[in-house]
């Protein structure tokens, strides 16, 4: 086994910067190049003000204040970075498909493959590759034929580590990971780089808690993980929609069933919709895999956890409309929140994205405020939909810095995201300020409902009336 002084991360976005953070606090002793071909993201990675780091994650920046410049460094220079390392992790990003064979469901992996090619026409020496990206089952032994095919005399052992980190929480996550899965080839050469890969979480965690298996299993867990999680959502918010019909609580169902140890209360909480980077793509993912191999059958059986989840997006536009006397047209609605979810900056696949194009195209008019997320982002958002000009979308969806003024005058109040500050609010202030009568749409639980109500505010919750 090879003990490795010297990493190169190529990709600096929500996974690899945090990942390297960690492991570079934890191996003061192992060297980090952390690479990307954005210059901007690089330079904000430097920057002094620690409110500028491109991702926002509770506890990151102050493991970056320690580790910066001492053995973690942040720069664009691939090719230095990949001729340097011994051990290489891929974190680049894996969009799903929007063209071509698999478009709207297979992985993109065109970054995967340049990065792959890039380290084969780079590389001098013997190397590690790590998957950290995730992939569909067999990406692997297609980087490994990538580099076989361009250098016969070096040798790479590709392993696959998938990344379980949950945004929001990624620097505990990593902390005190539930497990580290390594995925290696059957060989001397695949154990041994293993073996290495290992040492360096043994840094931290516990032996028991690294499961090594072969490739295959490796890639194919991550997918399923999360698969597994995000069924557990569909299946509370399908009956979501049976409680506000019948007149159960979705909360008291979850607790309920979240007591028995089999099911186990975790990922149980109804919402607006999952969102985030992961969860859908993965899916889609599995979908892919199973039609591609003849499982029709099981590729619909995953497909279902992602209509549930449109379903719920949907039906929560459609409450409001109907709740507010069957027409938003020319109304003020203000979202609290557009972030995926608490504690982050990132709005890939947000609930908020799609319930706000609903609700314009019902001729509503936005107002939004996050405490992370930049009006810039959320103008992005609404123009990579497509649904009209970029003009038409600034019109529509407006931003406040401050809660109250984006509350003010409004008809309703649709919560999006939980983040924690909304709890602290002064309620009876934002109730007096808004038009009457003044309706709060709860997507993610924010106050006591009751407590709503006796202010003054109609409450609609997931689940609830
Ligand atoms: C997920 C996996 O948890 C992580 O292991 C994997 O590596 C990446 O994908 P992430 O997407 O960052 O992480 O966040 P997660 O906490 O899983 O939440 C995903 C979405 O599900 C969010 O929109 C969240 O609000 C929603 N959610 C989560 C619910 O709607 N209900 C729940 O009970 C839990
Ligand atoms: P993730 O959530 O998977 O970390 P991000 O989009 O946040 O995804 O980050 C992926 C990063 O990988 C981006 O900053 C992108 O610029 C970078 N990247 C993609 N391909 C390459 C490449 N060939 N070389 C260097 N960086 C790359």
């Amino acid at each position: 086994m090879t003990k490795i002084k010297t990493i190169s991360c190529i990709g600096a976005g929500y996974v690899g910067g945090p990942t390297m953070a960690v492991i570079a606090l934890k191996n003061p002793h192992i060297r980090i190049n952390v690479v990307d071909m954005n210059p901007e993201k690089i330079a904000l990675w430097n920057s002094d003000n620690m409110d500028d780091l491109p991702v926002y994650e509770p506890g990151l920046s102050e493991i970056i204040q320690e580790v910066r410049g001492k053995n973690l460094f942040f720069s664009t220079d691939v090719d230095q970075a990949i001729r340097d390392a011994e051990m290489i992790f891929i974190s680049v990003n894996t969009p799903t498909k929007s063209y071509g064979i698999g478009k709207g469901m297979a992985a993109d992996l065109k970054y995967v493959e340049l990065c792959a090619r890039q380290i084969g026409k780079g590389a001098t020496r013997d190397k590690i590759v790590v998957e950290k990206s995730t992939l569909p089952v067999r990406t692997a032994s297609s980087i490994k034929k990538i580099f076989a095919a361009q250098q016969s005399n070096i040798s790479f052992s590709v392993l696959s580590n998938p990344e379980f980190l949950a945004e929001g929480t990624a620097i505990n996550d990593l902390l005190n990971a539930d497990r580290v899965l390594i995925g290696g080839e059957e060989t001397e050469a695949g154990q041994k780089a293993i073996q290495s890969l290992s040492a360096i979480y043994e840094a931290w965690l516990p032996k028991e808690r690294i499961i090594s298996t072969n490739i295959w299993s490796s890639e194919l867990s991550k997918l399923t993980a999360n698969a597994f999680l995000a069924q557990r959502i569909s299946s509370i918010n399908a009956i979501s929609a049976l409680c506000e019909k019948t007149g159960a609580n979705v909360d008291e169902v979850a607790k309920a069933i979240g007591a028995d140890s089999r099911i186990g209360s975790k990922f149980l909480k109804s919402s607006v919709g999952f969102g985030g980077s992961c969860f859908k793509k993965d899916i889609l993912n599995l979908v892919y895999l199973c039609r591609h191999f003849g499982l029709q059958e099981a590729g619909d059986y995953w497909e279902q956890v992602i209509k549930i989840n449109d379903y719920q997006k949907q039906r929560f536009a459609e409450n409001i409309v109907t709740a507010l006397f069957n027409t938003v047209s020319g109304k003020d609605i203000a979202f609290f929140g557009w972030a995926f979810k608490k504690d982050t900056n990132d709005t890939r696949e947000s609930a908020a994205i799609e319930i706000a194009d609903k609700l314009i195209e019902e001729q509503a008019v936005i107002t939004v405020y996050d405490p992370k997320v930049k009006y810039a982002r959320m103008i992005e958002d609404m123009n990579y939909l497509d649904t009209r000009s970029e003009e038409e979308n600034e019109k529509a969806l407006n931003f406040e810095t401050d809660p109250y003024e984006a509350a003010k005058d409004s008809h309703a109040i649709a919560v999006i995201t939980e983040w924690d500050e909304f709890k602290t609010y002064d309620w009876q202030k934002i109730y007096s300020s808004m038009k009457k009568p003044a309706f709060v749409f709860d997507g993610r639980n924010i106050l006591d409902h009751e407590d709503l109500r006796k202010i003054g505010f109609i409450v609609r919750g997931i689940g609830k009336q």
